[in-house]
């Protein structure tokens, strides 16, 4: 048995409300796991209900999905990390592929927003993954290591250690076509060296896109994934429920 945790990112759906039903009737179906932790990435209206109805709860945790670089200001309609901080968010993601292709987002902003989410004592999930474009011409491991020196390049030992990693290949987002397990452990492998060569040998890389509860237990099979990052699987508390308690060894 391994430490696993399982991230859902609600995207553009669930408000307060939604999110009181959903975490209440979560909360009924998932039995605690010891070795398990369960991770709500909600809008950010949905934040403060959605911890609200995790907390006291250690292995239940609520994070934002996006957050701007700086601190607070004139930035209409931006979220700062210290703002999702006093939501009752914990955790930060960085860098979704959402944020990068439909937003226009850079490595150079994953980079700012990271080190922004470290300095409010968020733990950041930076996402990383290639395009369909990108994996055909062979490039997939080059992107990967692109984006993460290009978000954590500057970062020492000690906060790279408080990163965790989910590798979500682009053209598996959202589309019902997820990477193979062994696809996936490849590219965990090729992530974990990254870090273990900047001094952190024990590092945390999910895997995400298309993940459902049909293909979760062969995904979790594969030892390289320390857990996953689910988008339209998670939106259904009972079905969550249900994929957070998939059989693993
Ligand atoms: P999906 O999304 O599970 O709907 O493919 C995953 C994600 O975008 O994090």
């Amino acid at each position: 048995m391994r430490d696993l945790l399982f991230a859902a990112n609600w995207k553009m759906n669930l408000g307060p409300d939604d999110a009181r039903a959903y975490m209440k009737t979560f909360r009924a179906r998932y039995n605690r796991h010891e070795r398990r932790e369960a991770w709500f990435f909600p809008p950010a209206v949905s934040l403060e209900a959605a911890a609200q109805a995790a907390r006291e709860r250690a292995d239940l945790l609520v994070g934002v999905q996006d957050i701007h670089w700086e601190p607070k200001g004139a930035f209409t309609g931006a979220i700062s990390a210290p703002l999702a901080a006093q939501a009752g968010a914990k955790a930060a993601l960085i860098g979704h592929s959402e944020r990068r292709h439909v937003f226009g987002e850079t490595d150079e902003d994953t980079r700012k927003k990271l080190t922004a989410a470290l300095a409010a004592g968020l733990v950041p999930m930076l996402c990383v993954g290639e395009t369909l474009a990108e994996r055909d011409a062979g490039h997939t491991l080059a992107v990967v290591n692109r984006q993460l020196s290009g978000a954590l390049g500057a970062l020492d030992g000690a906060a790279l250690a408080r990163v965790i990693i989910a590798y979500e290949p682009v053209w598996a987002i959202g589309t019902g076509r997820n990477a193979t397990p062994q696809d996936a452990g490849a590219v965990h492998k090729e992530i974990r060296s990254w870090l273990t060569a900047r001094g952190v040998p024990r590092s945390r890389v999910l895997y995400g896109g298309s993940v459902n509860l049909k293909n979760i237990a062969e995904l979790l099979a594969e030892r390289e994934l320390d857990g996953v990052l689910v988008g339209g699987a998670s939106l259904d508390p009972e079905a969550w429920a249900q994929l957070v308690q998939a059989p693993a060894t």
